[in-house]
């Protein structure tokens, strides 16, 4: 079981899945998913149903066409009643239409980009939802799962902004680690967010305007959440292990705990991801777009039925309740 929103498995998303699971069933909320002309989404949609983590399940395109893809795999969308809505749409408005519907309120989450790509889904989120207040920037962050074994204990991590902002400002550095925060206290509520600006460099180890860069964001995202645990600049093993972290940065409020990390630039992010991803053993449970007044997040065209569930999950824990 794993979590991976695109490609390879690690070895343990599933408990946390469970869990995400657990509590969307508690919420019973209603999702859109504007890509429904694809059998994965179907099956998808008729398990949230059957399970009960989603009251309601609204998927566009044309009912009869859906109905029939539904049958080809052994779906029956009929048989789940009430709880299955067909909003009837051409293909090019799909997007817009759930944008529309989620914003007046009518879905608590949406989950496109299995067949839509990343910019399309973020442009028509942007457009048709917004962004939260106090928000300029939408980024996508990575829920990374591991497993327990031996000698390691599970481990839950974030990773931002590894989809959408390529070169980001220092601006929209602070506001991808505001926006993290927020993406973690509402699928890890377990466990406080500490926060880790990352370089190559830990607390001017090296000097270059790269690095200062980073230092400058730490210090403008601490200003912006004081209670939230942060520093930067850290190199990677400083913010993520424990006796690292003392040697290189002592004193530090985030060096060797931190949970959340921003990384300087698109490239560094979606590396990154992918080298847990497929060298770490990690579970990628994205990517989930932040910084939208409303959920609205992307799949990777490559996900799996599993991939989709578990980021309908977490989509759905991200509404206001
Ligand atoms: C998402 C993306 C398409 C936006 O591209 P763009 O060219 O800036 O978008 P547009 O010019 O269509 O912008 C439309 C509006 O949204 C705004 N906008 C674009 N990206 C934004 C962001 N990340 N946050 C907030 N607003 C954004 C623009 O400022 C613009 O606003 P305006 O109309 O008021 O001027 C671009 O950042 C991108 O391609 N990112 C990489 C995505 C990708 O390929 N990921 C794959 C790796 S997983």
């Amino acid at each position: 079981m794993g979590a991976a929103a695109d490609g390879t498995h690690g070895d343990g998303g599933g408990a946390m899945v469970a869990r995400l699971r657990e509590r969307a069933r508690a919420r019973r909320g209603a999702i859109g998913f504007p890509d429904a002309q694809d059998t994965r989404v179907l099956r998808v949609a008729a398990q949230l149903v059957a399970e009960g983590s989603a009251a309601r399940v609204r998927l566009y395109g044309e009912r009869a066409a859906l109905v029939a893809l539904a049958r080809t795999v052994g779906v029956d969308l009929a048989g789940l009643g009430a709880a299955l809505e067909v909003r009837e749409t051409d293909g090019a408005q799909r997007l817009a239409a759930a944008a529309e519907d989620l914003q007046r309120g009518e879905l608590d989450a949406v989950l496109a980009g299995n067949l839509a790509t990343t910019a399309d889904v973020v442009r028509a989120a942007i457009s048709g939802v917004g962004l939260a207040p106090g928000v300029k920037t939408v980024s996508g962050s990575f829920l990374m799962c591991r497993g327990e074994a031996a000698g390691r204990a599970a481990q839950t991590l974030l990773f931002a902004d590894c989809g959408v902002v390529i070169a980001p400002s220092l601006r929209q550095l602070v506001d991808i680690g505001v926006e993290s925060v927020r993406t973690w206290r509402a699928l890890v509520p377990e466990a406080p967010p500490v926060v880790a600006y990352l370089s190559y460099s830990t607390k001017g180890s090296a000097h270059h305007e790269t690095q200062e860069r980073m230092a400058e964001a730490a210090r403008l995202f601490a200003t912006a959440m004081p209670d939230v645990a942060s520093d930067g600049e850290l190199q990677f093993d400083a913010a993520f292990d424990a006796a690292i972290g003392q040697r290189k940065a002592p004193g530090s409020a985030a060096a060797g705990r931190a949970n959340c990390f921003v990384f300087p630039n698109l490239d560094a992010g979606n590396i990154a991801y992918k080298i847990a991803q497929r060298l770490g053993g990690f579970a990628a449970l994205g990517p989930i777009l932040q910084g939208l007044g409303k959920p609205y997040s992307d799949l990777s065209r490559g996900s799996t039925e599993e991939d989709i569930l578990a980021s309908a999950y977490a989509n759905l824990l991200r509404a206001a309740p």
